[in-house]
């Protein structure tokens, strides 16, 4: 008899934060792979702030989730059934399975995973797309040279820490914007960033400016909001602003744009949008620096991973928006 595959499905658009009436678990059995095709059993699952716009009607920069649809979701896995030459049964893959235990894939987007480098986690960490958007945002967009004073916020989160420890690898100060103590203290302990600051803390215009007295010129945006605002008030001549994400927006109806974008023309800055699919020619590259600094030790990646089975996925891509994850979020289906 062929296994069960567990599934999460989009039922309804939220508004706000998703519900649990947004979901619905569905079952099917696993298919057998036709040729070219083959199965794999997922692992772990990443959760993204961006899953909550792939939850919205309208144009964006991928195809909204259709109702009825198997979530999207990037996750990794090990092949248990091949009718394709380029995969076996046992290799660990990457791939956008969706939020389900068993995916057919015919190979497209799916890489093979360099297990004797790293833990497969490690791939939806500093070693995959969260490890290449921090790369390609900060070097290709904030272009940082030595001695810049570099700004970035979710500090603690996966791209944020991972953006920050590149920015001192190349020999800028860093300089953390993070939710709480703790975090903080993980920020400079831990990332090694040079300094932390808590925005729950308030008055964080008055931090900023005591921590860059010389203003910022790199930021590296991945809260947007009243963060952005505040930001956009220390910034140096010549500052860049990298608008990689804006998590404190995505559960509103409407997005709220920096009052303090003057700032821009007064500092002779830019802001510029990325999306880290535009690099995808240039991943190898990448990951082979990536690669390079994490087994040199000067590359931490740290996951925060709960255990449960696709149930769990709910409650877990809303830990990301109450600030309950240091690291990568990572939902591994080991208790169905
Ligand atoms: N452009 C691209 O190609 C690309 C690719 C991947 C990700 N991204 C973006 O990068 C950003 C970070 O993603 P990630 O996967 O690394 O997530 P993450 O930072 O690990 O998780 C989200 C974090 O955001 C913070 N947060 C949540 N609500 C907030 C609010 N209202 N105000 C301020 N901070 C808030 C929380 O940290 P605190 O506890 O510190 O508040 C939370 O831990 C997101 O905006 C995401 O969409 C962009």
């Amino acid at each position: 008899m062929s296994p069960t595959n567990h599934q999460v499905r989009l039922a309804a658009r939220p508004s706000g934060l998703p519900r649990a009436s947004d979901w619905e678990f569905t079952s099917e059995e696993v298919p057998e792979p036709s040729s070219g095709q083959f199965v794999v059993a997922v692992s772990h699952l990443s959760i993204d702030p961006a899953m909550r716009g792939w939850m919205n009607a309208g144009g964006s920069y991928i195809a909204p989730v259709e109702i009825g649809a198997v979530m999207r979701a990037g996750g990794i896995g090990r092949v248990t059934a091949s009718e394709h030459p380029g995969f076996a049964a046992g290799d660990e893959v990457y791939g956008v399975f969706g939020v389900q235990e068993y995916a057919v894939s015919d190979g497209r987007g799916v890489i093979k995973l360099d297990t004797t480098l790293a833990e497969p986690t490690t791939y939806l960490g500093a070693l995959g797309t969260t490890g290449l958007t921090a790369y390609f945002a900060l070097l290709d967009v904030g272009r940082v040279k030595p001695g810049d004073t570099v700004v970035v916020s979710g500090a603690a989160g996966a791209v944020g820490s991972v953006a920050g420890q590149i920015a001192k690898i190349k020999g800028c100060r860093v300089i953390g914007i993070a939710g709480g103590p703790e975090k903080c203290r993980t920020v400079v302990e831990e990332f090694g960033f040079d300094a932390a600051l808590d925005y729950r803390a308030g008055n964080l215009r008055k931090a900023l400016r005591e921590h860059a007295p010389g203003g910022v010129d790199v930021y590296f945006d991945n809260v947007g909001g009243d963060i952005l605002d505040a930001v956009l008030t220390c910034i140096a001549r010549g500052a860049r602003i990298i608008i990689c994400g804006a998590v404190s927006q995505y559960n509103e109806a409407r997005v709220r744009g920096p009052a303090n974008y003057m700032m821009l023309l007064v500092a002779r800055a830019s802001m510029t949008g990325m999306l880290v699919f535009d690099y995808a020619d240039r991943y190898p590259e990448a990951m082979a620096e990536l690669a390079g600094w994490y087994r040199a030790g000067q590359l931490v990646s740290r996951e925060h991973i709960v255990h449960g089975g696709v149930r769990a996925f709910p409650e877990t891509l809303l830990m990301l928006f109450d600030g309950a994850n240091t690291g990568k979020m990572i939902l591994a289906l080991d208790q169905g």
